[in-house]
């Protein structure tokens, strides 16, 4: 009797989403109407801040709700991965104090949400490039995904210090090392073993492609996973933006016809 209770007891209980707080439910749409894999380049927080007289840094610290109310939505729709752009290999060239501002609050953000993120069952995963990246930062991400690792609910996809071109770079680079090295034969290479020097090898395609703000460009995000991706631009500030952006752009993307160069 005892045994089966310590058993039980291991069983990591799974915390549901936390509803909209005015009650609203997601769109009722069939399964395979609802994207794997939806991508998010979280833009417009400077002007949002802009338009209340205040500093950018106060658009990225409104921001945040934003990203904890749409996983919690992903979570109620049924997305499975989710990948949200919060510091790309180009915002090195902002200001040093809105750098040094962005690096501060992306450790803060994933210290104060991960246990949060874990008690929903999230498994937080870091995509990016090694290079420049505070280590503070990396050592905070580092930490959640080691207490994240075995969560099977949603993946959520934290990509800082990311960059498309950077990422096949990087990849370019240690194919033709293992290349020299005879590990790979370079005419053996295929689409399928590119990915595997990808950041995240086991990144699924992305599904659809959202971004806020009003601007209609990828901005070197997931240039590689969102070769078929369905591109969805919202005329919403990132700050905001709630679950109910989410679930609007998954609409619009149910009504896509999705062909892969089929006729
Ligand atoms: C997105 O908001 C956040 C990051 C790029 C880190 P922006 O800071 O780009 O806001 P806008 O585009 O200037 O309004
Ligand atoms: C893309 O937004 C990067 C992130 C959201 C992290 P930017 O605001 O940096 O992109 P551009 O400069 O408008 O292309
Ligand atoms: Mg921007």
């Amino acid at each position: 009797m005892a045994k089966k209770v310590s058993k039980k007891s291991k069983v990591k209980k799974v915390l549901p989403p936390t509803p909209h707080r005015a009650g609203i439910k997601p769109p009722k749409l069939d399964a395979k109407q609802i994207p794997n894999h939806v991508a998010i380049v979280m833009d417009g927080n400077g002007r949002w801040a802009k338009q209340r007289g205040l500093a950018r840094t106060a658009g990225h610290e409104a921001g945040e709700k934003a990203l904890v109310d749409i996983v919690h939505g992903a979570i109620e729709i049924g997305v499975k991965e989710l990948s949200v752009y919060a510091f790309s290999t180009e915002n090195w060239r902002r200001s040093p104090e809105e750098v040094k501002f962005l690096m501060g609050f992306n450790r803060q953000v994933i210290h104060n949400r991960r246990d949060e993120l874990n008690g929903l069952g999230i498994k937080i995963r870091w995509v990016g490039r090694e290079k420049k990246l505070w280590a503070s930062v990396l050592n905070e991400l580092k930490e959640a995904e080691q207490l994240t690792k075995n969560n099977k609910v949603l993946t959520l996809n934290m990509c800082i210090n990311y960059g498309g071109r950077a990422e096949m770079l990087d990849a370019a680079v240690a194919i033709a090392k293992d290349a020299v090295r005879k590990k790979i034969k370079p005419d053996a290479l295929s689409e399928k073993s590119i990915s595997k020097y990808l950041y995240a090898p086991s990144m699924s395609d992305v599904d659809l492609f959202l971004r806020s703000s009003g601007e209609q460009r990828t901005s070197n995000f997931l240039m590689w996973q969102s070769a078929y991706a369905e591109m969805v631009f919202m005329d919403v500030l990132w700050p905001d933006a709630d679950r109910r952006t989410l679930w609007k752009a998954i609409e619009t993307y149910a009504e896509r016809e999705r062909r892969f160069g089929k006729a």
